[in-house]
């Protein structure tokens, strides 16, 4: 779909400070363990602090704020009435060395627009949510979304103890570390009833806003992702006293996968498939030993939610075939899987007729990374706001987006739950 030219500007109902987003993107990228970019990990510390940033911020503008089990963090403008309501928000957990707008731009957009509502004169139809997701980066533990997807009801008890970060801290004994009560995380869940619409902003992490010059993404699907664990087990041995044909290198097995990724990802029948081995733990890590032990991380996301999992199925087979042909034993866990998801049409087309009014440049287009609004899609009618990422870079200490861009989607943002919050009582579109 091309973009659509921009049409003579109409005048807008709110402007958003781009030198106030600018600011709060600053206050959060402090809170960041030492080195290049931003580290502030899922059920960490700082990801803690961060969060009480956020909600000692909704205080002060007279919002309720509360805390689910999950950590998710959950401020409230009440409306005329009570009733479903409309949401807003992201995630402030960033990966290791990462940027500082992955998430942190969305939580910014959601705090602007919690601004904006207390200068308006009258009280919204529906109660409007302004949300913290924890834990959204699958970065340390494998699995992504933890807080959207306790709020979708999709974790268990078991899910908490069962998924260990790089340490082999459970993520369980993360969320109780810093004071969350993983005991009780099916209470996290939300009821689709409270929920009229929600919408999260965030950068495109991509390169299709910039390369096509648009302002406004308006995202109509969300790419889902299988993760797999691998274990390779050959034998460390002395590099120079053993020859060639007598090896079981497991470097050289983790070789051939990571390969064998490349080449399934690029065949005819999987386009659209990215297939990535993001993370490799080489044993014993020395010059003069012959690697006895590999594991490594695989990152399969599609649009298509079948292909998929038969990807994912599909290495799991060629691994374990490359692995048996080197005399190196292999053995693999699923550590993620989340499906696809397509946004509802009414979303979309609320988002596009508010960035035309509002005179901004827009396109549709999918996103390829994974998001809370897929989690969020599975209780309440979902939408999502991208804007440009400077260059496509995202999760690295590169990731740039200009606040000013950040504020024109906080406009788009606004305008569209102004819109929903005027259909859904008068019981129009919006869904
Ligand atoms: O990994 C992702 O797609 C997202 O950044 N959590
Ligand atoms: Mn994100
Ligand atoms: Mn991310």
């Amino acid at each position: 779909m091309s973009t659509v030219p921009t049409p003579t500007p109409m005048p807008t109902t709110t402007r958003i400070d781009a030198d106030g987003i600018a600011r709060s993107i600053a206050a959060f990228a402090a809170l960041s363990e030492p080195g290049a970019g931003v580290t502030r990990l899922g059920y960490s510390a700082l990801e803690r602090e961060a969060h009480a940033v956020f909600a000692r911020h909704m205080r002060e503008l007279g919002l309720e704020v509360r805390q689910d089990a999950a950590g998710n963090t959950i401020a409230e403008a009440s409306g005329r009435r009570p009733g479903p309501a409309i949401g807003t928000g992201s995630h402030l957990d960033s990966v290791p060395q990462g940027g500082r707008y992955d998430g942190i731009a969305g939580v910014c957009a959601a705090m602007a627009v919690a601004e904006a509502l207390r200068e308006r004169p009258e009280p919204t139809n529906l109660p409007w949510r302004f949300v913290v997701f924890a834990a959204e980066e699958g970065a340390r533990f494998g699995q992504a979304c933890n807080g959207s997807r306790a709020a979708a009801g999709a974790v268990s008890q078991a899910d908490l103890d069962r998924l260990v970060d790089a340490t082999g801290t459970s993520m369980s004994a993360a969320m109780t570390e810093v004071g969350l009560a993983p005991r009780e995380i099916e209470t996290a869940a939300w009821l689709a009833e409270d929920w009229a619409a929600f919408i999260e902003l965030h950068i495109e992490q991509g390169t299709v806003l910039e390369a096509s010059s648009t302002r406004i993404g308006v995202v109509d699907a969300i790419s889902g992702s299988s993760r797999l664990q691998v274990h390779l087990d050959g034998v460390a041995s002395h590099t120079g006293g053993t020859p060639m044909h007598q090896r079981h290198d497991a470097l050289v097995a983790a070789a051939e996968c990571v390969l064998t990724c490349e080449r399934v990802a690029n065949d005819l029948s999987h386009h659209g498939t990215r297939v990535t081995v993001g993370r490799m733990d080489v044993l014993p890590g020395s010059i003069t030993t012959i690697p006895g032990r590999v594991a490594f991380t695989v990152d399969v996301r599609d649009f298509d939610s079948e292909r998929q999992r038969r990807t994912a199925r599909m290495l799991d087979r060629e691994f374990t075939a490359a692995a048996a042909r080197r005399g190196v034993g292999y053995r693999s866990t699923v550590i993620g899987d989340t499906s696809p998801v397509v946004l509802p049409i009414g979303i979309v087309d609320t988002i596009a007729a508010k960035a035309s009014e509002l005179g901004y440049s827009y396109r549709l287009l999918p996103s390829g990374a994974s998001h809370d609004a897929q989690q969020i899609s599975r209780v309440t009618p979902t939408g999502m706001i991208f804007v440009p990422s400077i260059r496509g870079l995202s999760h690295v200490p590169e990731e740039a987006t200009d606040p000013a861009d950040i504020a024109r989607g906080a406009e788009v943002l606004f305008a569209s739950m102004l819109a929903i919050d005027e259909a859904h009582t008068s019981g129009g579109a919006g869904e």
